[in-house]
Parts: C-alpha cells; structure tokens; sequence
C-alpha cells in the first residue's frame, strides 16, 4: 500500500453517528427487536471492537451502518449524512466509495477467481485495467496470497477466501472498513497479518474500523471496544 499517511483528524464531526437506531424483524406473529435505541459515534482514525454474544445484534447493527439494511426506527449519519435521506442510487455510491465491507459468510463470487474478486470494487469505479492488475497483485501480495490468484473460491480453504474477502473489501482504499469477524477462520499468523494490514489502514490512511470479534488479537489493537446486549448497546458508544 502506497504511504499516504496524513494527519488524522479527530476532532470536530464524527465520521460516523448512530442516533436511537432500531431495528424490528416481523417473523410470522413476533416481533423481534434486534437492536434497540442504540446510540453511537466514531471519529475519523477510530479503531472500535464490537462484542456481544451470538443474537445481540452485531451484525444487524453494520448491516444498519453501512445500509445494507433500514432502520426500523433512528438513523446512521456518514461524515453528517443521514442515510435515510439518500436514494437507494446514492447509498449504493457511497458503498462502493466509502465503505469496505467484510462479511461473516464472506459472499464471494463463486464463478469468479480469487484475483476477480477482489479486482470486481475496482471494476465498479470503473478504474483503468493497468492500475486495476497493479492493486489486485499488491493487495493479493498483502494478504498472503499472490500465487493463489486464478483459484476459484470452492478451490480454496476457509481461511484462504476469507482473505481474499479481505482484500476485496480493502482494495479500494475505504475511509470506513466494516469487518464482521474477520480473523474467525484464521491461523493466528494469518490472523497476525491480517491485523497488521487493518492496524496500517487505520493509522496510516486514518481509516475508521468497525470490527466484531472475539479474538483478543484483534481486540489488542483496538482504541476502544463497545458492548451489544439483547439488541442495546450497554458500553463504550461515545468516543
Ligand atoms: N432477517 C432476519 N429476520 C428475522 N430475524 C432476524 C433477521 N436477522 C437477524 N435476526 C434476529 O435478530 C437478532 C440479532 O441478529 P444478529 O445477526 O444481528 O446477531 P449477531 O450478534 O450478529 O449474532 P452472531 O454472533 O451469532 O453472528 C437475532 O435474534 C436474530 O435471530
Ligand atoms: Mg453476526
């Protein structure tokens, strides 16, 4: 990754706001509340570890950040925009630029190689090919898989293609990494790696980590760690 280290600025507007967020699912005749009134603010260069046991409402409440999901009731504001007030067009914009996202299944492409993957968010931003094959081959480098490249998903181990999750969520240089337990399927010197990288983002390019986990390696790098109990966020949700 090319240094571009620059100051990060940590006063003035969050990066990053939840206001009284909720989020109800309807199943059959109940009501599930998978996350209640939860308020919360990152800065720019914030490094946030979510914990909470299974059912909390971890991945609902990244889901409700990066808008994948609505909220049934509050709103998430990026750099003071409530995403409530934006197209599905423009959410979908702000995903590709903003937001790197690392998802607990993985989702990747199964027809595509391990290398188109993780070049497909360069593909969207419509980047020219040259500099597409250069990140796609540095970044696949970074995260310890540069032979691994023309390989198909089902070709590749658990901790191989959450990797390559990995590098295709970081490839486009995201100001906002959203990670739901990225280090899971990891030997812990793979894990150690992978933490390096996010740790790099973070304090070189000021990027803001969002990160559920229950590895006490991750959790070491953390700036500060928030708590998720039955939907509500019961610790650490201002900075
Ligand atoms: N699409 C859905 N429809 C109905 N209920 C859902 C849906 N998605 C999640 N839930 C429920 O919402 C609650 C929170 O789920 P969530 O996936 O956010 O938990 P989690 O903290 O990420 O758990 P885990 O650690 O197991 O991944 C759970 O009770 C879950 O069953
Ligand atoms: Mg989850």
């Amino acid at each position: 990754m090319e240094n571009t280290s620059q100051f990060c600025h940590e006063r003035g507007l969050p990066f990053l706001e939840a206001r009284a967020l909720s989020k109800t699912y309807q199943v059959g005749s109940s009501t599930v509340h998978a996350l209640r009134e939860v308020d919360f603010a990152a800065m720019q260069g914030d490094f946030v570890v979510i914990n909470g046991p299974s059912g909390s409402g971890k991945t609902t409440f990244l889901n409700l950040i990066s808008a994948i999901d609505r909220p049934s009731e509050g709103e998430v504001l990026i750099q003071g925009v409530s995403t409530n007030t934006l197209s599905e067009r423009q959410l979908a914009q702000l995903r590709k630029d903003k937001i790197g996202l690392i998802f607990q299944t993985f989702n990747l492409i199964p027809v595509l190689s391990a290398a188109e993957n993780a070049e497909y968010p360069l593909l969207l931003q419509r980047r020219p090919k040259i500099e597409r094959a250069e990140r796609v081959r540095s970044m696949l480098a970074e995260v310890g898989l540069g032979e691994l490249g023309r390989r198909r998903p089902n070709e590749l181990s658990g901790g191989q293609r959450q990797r390559i999750a990995i590098a295709r969520a970081l490839i486009t240089r995201p100001k906002l990494v959203l990670a739901d337990e990225p280090t899971a399927n990891l030997d812990s010197e793979t894990g150690a790696q992978v933490m390096d990288l996010m740790r790099k983002l973070n304090e070189e390019h000021c990027v803001v980590l969002l990160v559920v986990t229950h590895d006490p390696a991750v959790t070491k790098y953390a700036k500060r760690q928030i708590r998720i109990h039955d939907g509500r966020l019961i610790e650490g949700g201002q900075p």
